[in-house]
């Protein structure tokens, strides 16, 4: 219903429809392609947010892939300020070439970096940037980047040029949720909450990452790790990128069917806290479904 209406709507609108639908190495479902697609054709940045390691990150990687676009990354961190994804300007550079007479210092655009924003404002075509994990930075950052978001453009001070998008980048931000973003900010953006692979999903996930491996015991896999993530002990749930690397030392070692029923071998691969694998060990029961 969803999808024919947003279909609708973009088809109304007279867009040149954007058609991700996952990679060769990214399973989308249908409702994150949906949504990518039309956060792309409404030119407005995507904010994703989903549990860790859930494919938020390689989702950009993925969409640049899909559409042959080049992806700049801006992977955010606490101590991160929004004017660095325009650009920095290294003044300490400028001062160390008029001390040491190094450089031509009257050249002030020499010593503006562009930053990944900045870079893709002032590309030819068109890119993707990803801000990566944006809640880790401090509450101004995200409002800090609301002119720029809106406007698609800037202005560097120390040289009085604006630099302006040529083409709108397609924007993606990812969000761990750690902190709580403004609400001026979430109102620009589009919002997609990346939901758990159901198993049939992770099946499709588990194939792009293990193809040769054996159908009984990805389904074995399934089922052990499902059934983990349901024991209410465990506070770190594992995750996809879990999962993967578990099958991945499964394989390596050469570990079998049965053996998985009675065990779980390489628990750390899962479980990356001590009380949690206690606490699995001291109420472990067997798994029946998933
Ligand atoms: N839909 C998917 N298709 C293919 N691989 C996936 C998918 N989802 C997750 N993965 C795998 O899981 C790994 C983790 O993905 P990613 O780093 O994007 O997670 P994340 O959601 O950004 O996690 P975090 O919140 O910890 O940063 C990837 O390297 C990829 O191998
Ligand atoms: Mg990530």
């Amino acid at each position: 219903m969803i999808e024919s209406l947003s279909w609708h709507l973009r088809s109304f609108m007279g867009f040149d429809m954007a058609t991700f639908q996952g990679t060769s190495t990214y399973i989308a479902s249908a409702e994150l392609s949906e949504i990518v697609n039309v956060a792309v054709d409404l030119q407005k940045p995507l904010l994703i947010r989903g549990e860790p390691g859930t494919g938020k990150t390689v989702l950009a990687r993925a969409v640049a892939e899909a559409m042959s676009l080049p992806l700049l990354t801006w992977h955010v961190k606490s101590s991160s300020k929004a004017q660095e994804g325009l650009y920095v300007y290294d003044a300490v550079q400028r001062l160390n070439d008029s001390r040491f007479g190094t450089g031509n210092v009257h050249d002030i655009k020499q010593y503006i970096k562009l930053g990944p924003l900045g870079q893709a404002f002032s590309a030819p075509h068109r890119s993707i940037v990803l801000i990566d994990e944006i809640d880790k930075a401090d509450i101004e950052f995200p409002n800090d980047l609301l002119h720029e978001l809106d406007a698609m453009s800037f202005a560097i001070h120390e040289t009085g040029e604006t630099v302006a998008a040529k083409q709108r980048p397609i924007i993606l931000i990812t969000s761990n949720a750690e902190k709580e973003l403004p609400d001026a900010f979430l109102r620009r953006c589009i919002f997609h909450y990346i939901s758990f692979p159901q198993p049939e999903e992770m099946k499709s996930i588990l194939r792009v990452h293990h193809p040769h491996v054996e159908e009984k015991l990805v389904e074995q896999c399934l089922l052990r790790f499902y059934w983990l993530r349901e024991q209410n002990e465990i506070r770190k749930k594992p995750s996809t990128s879990e999962l993967v690397d578990w099958i991945g030392a499964l394989v390596r070692a050469g570990v079998s069917i049965k053996c998985l029923e009675k065990e779980l071998p390489f628990l750390g691969v899962l479980l990356k806290k001590e009380s949690d694998i206690q606490a699995l060990k001291s109420g472990a029961k067997r798994p029946t479904r998933y």
